[in-house]
């Protein structure tokens, strides 16, 4: 299985991609930071290959996306993890972080699938799509706005890909939460935000239920990327939910 995952410096992706490598599947990391792909292609293991992207930029969608096809000899499958959540109140975002959010979460997703789509049907594979419970599981968390937003629409655009080509197949992949591995493969997702904020807004999505207080074990969710890849476009997979599972006290 050839798959080019997308944001595979950190976190999620990252745990993906030297999961499939590590199981025998070739890989392509994309992201920007090329010391951590490099990194991570090495724990990949095999013919893993790190190749530079900016999702934000068209040319170097296409050109990332046209190196992988190359050097994988055609592409099975794509994941994108791609995903940035800026944390501000809606009444204190700026445009330039709703075009950042939309730009990465919305438009590179749009922009890498056009570029792969010829390859994907040429092996009758499978787009996987990263987004979140709080695009559609729950209400959008305060203070996360933007993300929830700009993932509700990811989860559209996925249906609409599948509607123009239904030869591929386009799962839409509802993460809970869950810190990735260790070292660079701990999640970042949180890295820049605002510590005063996220205090003040940590104690509203627990009391809420949002947030369940459980993680997911990443291993878990690389073995759903997994199958679902290798169920391939015969299999229809529209969306698939990995959550942490909260056990409940026994009657
Ligand atoms: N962690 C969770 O609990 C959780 C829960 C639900 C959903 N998710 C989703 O899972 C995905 C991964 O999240 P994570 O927690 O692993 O976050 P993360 O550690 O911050 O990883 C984000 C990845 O996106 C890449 N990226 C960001 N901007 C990019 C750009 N312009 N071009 C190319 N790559 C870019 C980053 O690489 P570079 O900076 O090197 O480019 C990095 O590899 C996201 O879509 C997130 O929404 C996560």
């Amino acid at each position: 299985m050839r798959v080019v995952i997308v944001g595979a410096s950190s976190g999620l992706g990252r745990c993906i991609a030297t999961g499939l490598g590590q199981g025998g599947a070739s890989v392509a990391l994309l992201a920007r930071r090329e010391d951590r792909l490099a990194n991570a292609a090495r724990e990949a293991g095999g013919d893993a290959v790190p190749i530079r992207c900016d999702v934000t930029d068209e040319q170097s969608c296409r050109g990332a996306i046209a190196e992988a096809a190359e050097r994988l000899g055609g592409i099975d499958g794509l994941v994108y993890a791609t995903g940035i959540g800026a944390l501000a109140l809606l009444v204190d975002l700026d445009a330039e972080t709703w075009q950042r959010s939309f730009a990465t979460n919305v438009t590179g997703a749009s922009l890498v699938t056009a570029a792969a789509l010829p390859h994907l049907e040429r092996s009758g594979g499978t787009a996987a799509y990263l987004t979140s419970v709080s695009a559609s599981e729950t209400p959008p968390w305060p203070g996360l706005g933007a993300y929830a937003v700009s993932k509700a629409a990811l989860d559209k655009l996925v249906e609409a890909w599948r509607g123009e080509h239904p030869q591929v197949g386009f799962t839409r992949l509802v993460v809970g939460e869950c810190a990735g591995g260790e070292g660079e493969s701990l999640t970042e997702f949180s890295a820049a935000w605002d510590p005063d904020l996220a205090t003040e807004m940590l104690p509203i999505w627990m009391a809420r239920e949002y947030m369940t207080g459980a993680l997911m074990d990443v291993a878990e969710l690389v073995r759903v990327v997994d199958t679902v890849l290798r169920c391939g476009s015969s299999a229809n997979l529209p969306s698939v939910a990995v959550t942490p599972r909260k056990v409940p006290p026994t009657l």
